[in-house]
């Protein structure tokens, strides 16, 4: 009886876990819907790398979602929503959260309670903030990198390298030539209206360039990456191209439709990158490098150039000794 009991209780367990991947969210989709909701439902599977750039409340204009909220209100909404990603995540799994300074301690907080561990709080320092009179302009942005784990997750710092300043600047033959693991200030210019790679439709949109560092020191081929604020899809994109799974949510339907066009034609290959939007230190130091190689290696033809005249001139005074005995 007791066999028989236990059988009737895993078919019954079995079927139940059927019906909820049945209405599970699948890998490699960009669902409408409102991420908490489906999240809360059990409707997002378990993911490796959770990228979120939530709206700020700082009052833009989404098509669907109200972005100036009381400060309780988008607290609370803030607390829910990062609790319900964490239900999603991967015991070894990484989340990324993107926030203004309006409400960057705030995030921190959350986080720290919900016993995330906290790697970095990046600084994303933009090139192309607005400018001001009577203050600094605000040229930066919050990144904060958390494990769900404090000892095992994915950080492939070799994908991520960029060259070093001993390399760049000093010349210095110490230099690892593999270079260096970038700071915790990143330099990339937000993507303005001239960049190829804006959309029209959507008011706000991060740095491919950006999401491929994270992408890529975060997660390996075949992981699955979900972004529950996807708005233009940039995280699916840059996931989708580096051969991760993904999965995108957002509440508005019409930046998913877009979103999905964009996916698209980036993958058929019908967009192009916008080389400008890639980070300027990096790009500057890739150039010191190969101009420091230029010169090494002319440096090493001269000499060898040298070398061979001298051995010639050798060969040759030895020739005219051997003809002076005769
Ligand atoms: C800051 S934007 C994200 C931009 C995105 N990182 C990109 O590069 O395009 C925030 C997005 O969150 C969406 N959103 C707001 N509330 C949501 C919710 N409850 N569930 C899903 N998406 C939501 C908005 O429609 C908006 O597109």
């Amino acid at each position: 009886m007791v066999g028989i009991g236990r059988l009737a209780d895993f078919l019954l367990r079995s079927l139940g876990q059927c019906a909820k991947l049945a209405g599970m969210l699948k890998p490699n989709s960009i669902v409408a819907g409102d991420c908490i909701k489906l999240m809360e439902a059990g409707d997002v599977p378990q993911v490796d790398l959770i990228f979120a750039d939530p709206p700020f409340n700082i009052g833009y204009k989404y098509d669907v979602y109200e972005d100036r909220k009381a400060y309780d209100d988008y607290y609370a909404w803030t607390e829910r929503w990062m609790a319900a990603c964490l239900q999603c995540l991967k015991p070894d799994g990484t989340f990324w959260i993107a926030i203004g300074d309006e409400y960057a301690a705030e995030v921190k907080t959350i986080g720290d309670r919900l016993g995330l561990h906290l790697r970095n709080w990046v600084i994303w320092h933009y090139t192309f903030g607005q400018s001001t009179k009577s203050k600094f302009a605000r040229s930066h942005a919050h990144l904060f990198y958390w494990t769900h784990d404090a000892k095992n997750f994915t950080f492939n710092d070799m994908a991520v390298r960029i060259p070093s300043a001993r390399q760049t600047t000093y010349a210095d033959k110490r230099a690892n030539p593999k270079g260096k693991l970038p700071d915790d200030v990143w330099s990339f210019s937000r993507v303005c209206g001239t960049f190829h790679e804006r959309v029209k439709w959507h008011p706000c949109q991060m740095p491919e360039r950006l999401l491929e560092r994270i992408v890529k020191v975060s997660s390996d081929p075949g992981d699955l990456v979900f972004d529950p604020f996807s708005g233009s899809g940039t995280t699916v994109v840059v996931a989708a191209q580096l051969g991760r799974k993904y999965l995108g949510t957002d509440l508005s339907a019409a930046y998913v439709c877009h979103s999905k066009k964009r996916l698209a034609d980036t993958l058929a290959g019908k967009r192009k990158r916008t080389e400008i939007s890639e980070d300027p230190a990096a790009k500057r130091a890739a150039r010191a490098v190969k101009k420091s190689a230029k010169k090494s290696a002319k440096k090493a033809v001269k000499k060898a150039a040298k070398k061979a005249a001298k051995k010639a001139d050798e060969k040759a005074g030895r020739l005219s000794g051997i003809g002076s005995l005769d």
